[in-house]
């Protein structure tokens, strides 16, 4: 029912030079047909991303977009219509960076997601908690208000128009892992809570996990049932190591 989907975050990594090889890379892999296969590379790389990708079943994804979708007076921003324009079909919003690093508030998280849906992008919902909040006891109360915010203004049919990344704040980069037991019972909260509103879209979302996930852990993780597959950052940037996590996807 649900189709996995992996989905590689470059962040601002790669040069003119390293995404060719990088797109060589790519274009090599055997991909798994029963999963939806996305990358985000920083904006200024996705036409060269889009062009080595024609006819490839891997769709382009924006890292971050304005809270508008209309043109404006927006000095270094990239609005989602943009990122339309430029081929993309999916944006991720409120990756946890955004949110530390560059004041993104739920409010502006809302925005974003809004003005993605509204220029026809899939919006990648990223949540999750700091190590602090988990050790407090404050995940569930943590990711519910992310993803209340959304469901405030678009409900769980809106939520199924893109897609909720689980990404725990002390997982991401630090090469700690959360276990496939620890993700699951966080994804299986957010689709318990999403199915109290609508039983039949919750079943719909996919839900992906996002933080250190590498070719030799995404298998377990993906075994879970309410993991759709994953949000890769650094694991990204090598295709081989790609490429083996969506197989990985594609057996769960
Ligand atoms: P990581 O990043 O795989 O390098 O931990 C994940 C992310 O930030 O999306």
């Amino acid at each position: 029912m649900r189709r996995s989907l992996v989905a590689g975050n470059w962040k601002m990594h790669g040069t003119r030079q390293s995404v060719e090889t990088l797109l060589g890379g790519l274009n090599q892999q055997d991909w798994p047909e029963e999963v939806d296969l996305v990358i985000a590379p920083p904006a200024l790389y996705i036409q060269q991303c889009r062009e080595a990708l024609e006819g490839s079943p891997v769709s382009l994804a924006g890292q971050s977009s304005a809270t508008q979708a209309e043109p404006g007076a927006l000095t270094g921003e990239v609005s989602p219509a943009q990122l339309r324009d430029a081929g993309c079909e999916y944006v991720l919003v409120g990756h946890s960076e955004r949110r530390s690093l560059f004041g993104e508030t739920d409010e502006m998280v809302c925005k974003k997601f809004a003005a993605a849906l509204a220029c026809g992008l899939r919006p990648i919902l990223c949540v999750g908690e700091t190590r602090e909040q988990r050790d407090a006891g404050e995940t569930a109360e943590v990711v519910g208000r992310q993803l209340q915010v959304v469901l405030e203004s678009f409900g769980v049919g809106g939520l199924a128009q893109g897609v909720v990344a689980y990404e725990p704040v002390w997982a991401i980069g630090t090469g700690l892992t959360a276990s496939p037991e620890e993700a699951q019972d966080v994804h299986s909260m957010i689709r318990g809570r999403l199915a109290m509103l609508d039983d039949e879209q919750a079943r719909c979302v996919q839900i992906v996990y996002g933080g250190s996930v590498k070719a030799d852990n995404a298998e377990a993780l993906f075994a879970m049932p309410d993991i759709d597959g994953g949000l890769v950052g650094g694991a990204s940037l090598n295709a081989d190591e790609f490429g083996a996590i969506a197989r990985a996807a594609g057996r769960a």
